[in-house]
């Protein structure tokens, strides 16, 4: 029998340091490898049935070029902007561009932490934020990609 093709397709996209995760400040990120994350995004998508494709990237302009594809693809996207969340426009207009379902993670309660992380310029243009939950704050950021790209299909 012809394997079904699966129509939803969740694009993840990890910032700046994040290819460091494991042996990044392991009291705040933890232990967890960023190649681990990725494994859990995938084991999730599979049981999600939905396609995922994951990037990181450690410059800006890049992070802006995989926002644009994905939103070409009509993928939804799960996003932790790293240190940019704080101050990028140049990565909030990318977003702000773009209608697909969005969703911006962080490991790290950013708010319990310095001052400077407290604000988000991401935060108003996507659909919503989760934080402070290690690798769940993606596999949460997920499922709820997941939902929005079901409500658009419905
Ligand atoms: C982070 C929080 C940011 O403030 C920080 O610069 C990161 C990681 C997180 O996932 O907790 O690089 O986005």
């Amino acid at each position: 029998m012809k394997k079904k093709k699966r129509s939803k397709t969740v694009a993840v996209i990890h910032g700046p340091n994040l290819n460091l995760l494991g042996a990044r400040e392991p009291e705040i990120y933890g232990r967890t490898t960023l190649r681990d994350v990725d494994a859990a995004i995938r084991r999730l998508c599979d049981e999600l049935d939905c396609k995922v494709s994951i990037e990181q990237h450690n410059a800006e302009g890049d992070m802006i070029d995989a926002i644009h594809k994905a939103a070409a693809r009509g993928s939804g996207i799960v996003i932790n902007p790293g240190a940019y969340t704080h101050y990028s426009y140049a990565l909030r207009d990318a977003l702000a561009a773009v209608s697909v379902p969005k969703v911006e993670a962080h490991l790290s309660n950013t708010h319990a932490r310095e001052g400077f992380r407290r604000r988000s310029v991401i935060a108003p243009v996507v659909d919503g934020t989760v934080g402070g939950f290690g690798v769940n704050s993606y596999l949460l950021a997920v499922r709820a990609v997941v939902a929005l790209l079901d409500e658009i299909r419905a």
